[in-house]
C-alpha cells in the first residue's frame, strides 16, 4: 500500500492520486448500503416482527448488533445479549454492549407507539447480574399491548432516518436555542444528566484528549483486530455480513470511495500490518474533532447494568431528537473505555472537565452539521431470533 496516497485519499482529499480517465469516467454508482432500512415488510402481520424491524436500526457499538430474541408468546419476547457479538478488547466489561441493549429497547418502544401498541418492558426479569459479568439471563421481557388511538411518539417519524454521522463537521457552535431544546428534551425523561460544552477551551481539550485516546487505542494487536474485524472493506463484505461499518460511513463517496476500496485498502494487507490503518484512525480523529465545536456527555453516579441500559435509551432518544433538529451526532468512546492502558488519560479527562472521579461517563459524543452519510447495514430479523 502506498501510505502517502492512502492517507491523502482517506483524509478526504484526492491528493496526488492520478485518476485514470477509466476510473474517473466509470460512472461509479453509490452503494446500496441501506440494507435493512426500509422498515417492516408491509405484508408482515406479526406485531413482534414489525417492531423488531425498527429495533434493529438502533445505534450500537461497532454496529455489532449484539442481540438475541427469544419469542415467549404471540405478543411477547425476551431480549438477551448475544455472547458471540461482544467487543472484549475495547469493551472488556461489556458496558457499551449493554448501552446497545438500551438503544434497542428504546427504538422498539418508540416503534410500538407508531404501530398502535404499548411496549411493556420488564428489565432483568430473572435478576440483574453485576457490571463485570455477563450471564445468560434476559436483559428484558417485552410485551406488546394493543392501544387503539394511542398517539405515536413524535420520534417515530425519525426512526428510518436516524444515523451516526462520522464525517467532518463545519465547526459552527449550536445556537443557544438548540442547546436549550436539547436540555429541555433530555430533562423530561432522563436518568442521567446531559452536559453540553462548546467553549474554545473545551474544544481544544477535546481535540487533544480524543486524538490521544485514539493513539492509545490503536497499536495493540487485539484491539486493532477487533476493529478491523468489523470494518467492511468493500461492498461484497457489506452484503455478506450486513453489520460493521466501512468507508462510506467514514464519509467517503463516489470516486474517492472507489479509489480507496479498489486500490488502497484490502483486508489482507491491513490484517497483516495494521499500522497504517491505526495511523489513519488517529488522523481522522484529529480531523473530525478539529472540525467540531460542540461536545456532549452523559455521566452516571451508579453504573449497574440497568443504569447502562437506561443510558442507552436516553442516548437513542437524543440521537432521534438531533435527527429531527437537522444535527449530526457521533459518539467517540475511546477515552471512556475500561482497558488498563486508557486509565491515566480517562482520569485526566475527568479532571479536565470537573467530572467526579467515580462517576462513569457512559456516552461522549460530538454534535454539529455535516452532509448525511449512507446508513450502516443491518442483518435480517430472522438472524436475531433463537428458540
Ligand atoms: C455505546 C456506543 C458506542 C459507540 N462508540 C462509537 C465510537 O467510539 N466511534 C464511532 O465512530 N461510533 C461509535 N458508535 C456509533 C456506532 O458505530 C453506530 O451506532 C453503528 O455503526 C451503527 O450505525 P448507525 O448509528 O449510523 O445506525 C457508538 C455507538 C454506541 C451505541
Amino acid at each position: 500500500m502506498n501510505r502517502r496516497n492512502f492517507i491523502q485519499v482517506f483524509g478526504l482529499g484526492l491528493g496526488s492520486i492520478a485518476l485514470s480517465s477509466t476510473i474517473a469516467g466509470c460512472g461509479i454508482a453509490e452503494p446500496t448500503l441501506s440494507i435493512g432500512w426500509e422498515g417492516p415488510d408491509p405484508a408482515e402481520k406479526d406485531i413482534r416482527m414489525q417492531v423488531l424491524a425498527y429495533a434493529i436500526l438502533c445505534p450500537n457499538p461497532h454496529n455489532k448488533q449484539p442481540w438475541i430474541i427469544r419469542l415467549t408468546g404471540p405478543h411477547s419476547f425476551d431480549l438477551y445479549v448475544d455472547p458471540d457479538r461482544l467487543l472484549p478488547a475495547t469493551d472488556p466489561l461489556h458496558r457499551q454492549i449493554h448501552i446497545g441493549q438500551g438503544t434497542f429497547l428504546e427504538t422498539l418502544a418508540i416503534a410500538a407507539t407508531g404501530l398502535g401498541h404499548e411496549a411493556r418492558i420488564d428489565y432483568f426479569p430473572q435478576g440483574m447480574y453485576s457490571n463485570t459479568e455477563l450471564i445468560n439471563k434476559p436483559v428484558a421481557s417485552i410485551e406488546l399491548i394493543e392501544r387503539p388511538g394511542l398517539t405515536p411518539d413524535p420520534l417515530f417519524a425519525h426512526l428510518l432516518t436516524r444515523r451516526t454521522n462520522k464525517r467532518e463537521y463545519d465547526n459552527r457552535r449550536l445556537a443557544q436555542s438548540e442547546i436549550d431544546t436539547l436540555h429541555d428534551f433530555h430533562g423530561q425523561e432522563s436518568t442521567a444528566p446531559l452536559t453540553i460544552v462548546q467553549s474554545d477551551e473545551a474544544k481544544h481539550r477535546f481535540e487533544q484528549i480524543l486524538t490521544d485516546a485514539m493513539q492509545i487505542e490503536v497499536g495493540d494487536q487485539e484491539r486493532d483486530h477487533e476493529t478491523i474485524a468489523m470494518f467492511r472493506f468493500n461492498e461484497e463484505e457489506v452484503q455478506k455480513y450486513r453489520d460493521g461499518f466501512g468507508v462510506s460511513q467514514a464519509g467517503l463517496s463516489g470516486i474517492k470511495k472507489f479509489v480507496v476500496e479498489s486500490f488502497l485498502l484490502s483486508r489482507e494487507q491491513v490484517e497483516k500490518d495494521p499500522t497504517e490503518f491505526g495511523e489513519q484512525a488517529v488522523e481522522m480523529t484529529r480531523a473530525t474533532t478539529t472540525s467540531t465545536a460542540t461536545f456532549v456527555w452523559i455521566a452516571t453516579t451508579a453504573n449497574s447494568r440497568l443504569d447502562q441500559v437506561r443510558v442507552g435509551r436516553d442516548y437513542c432518544r437524543i440521537n432521534l431528537k438531533t435527527t429531527a433538529m437537522g444535527l449530526a451526532q457521533h459518539p467517540m468512546s475511546q477515552v471512556l473505555q475500561e482497558y488498563k492502558e486508557m486509565r491515566p488519560l480517562q482520569v485526566a479527562f475527568k479532571k479536565a472537565f470537573n467530572i467526579k472521579p467515580n462517576d462513569t461517563v457512559q456516552m461522549l459524543f460530538r454534535l454539529g452539521r455535516a452532509e448525511t452519510p449512507p446508513h450502516g447495514p443491518r442483518r435480517l430479523i430472522s438472524e436475531l431470533i433463537q428458540s
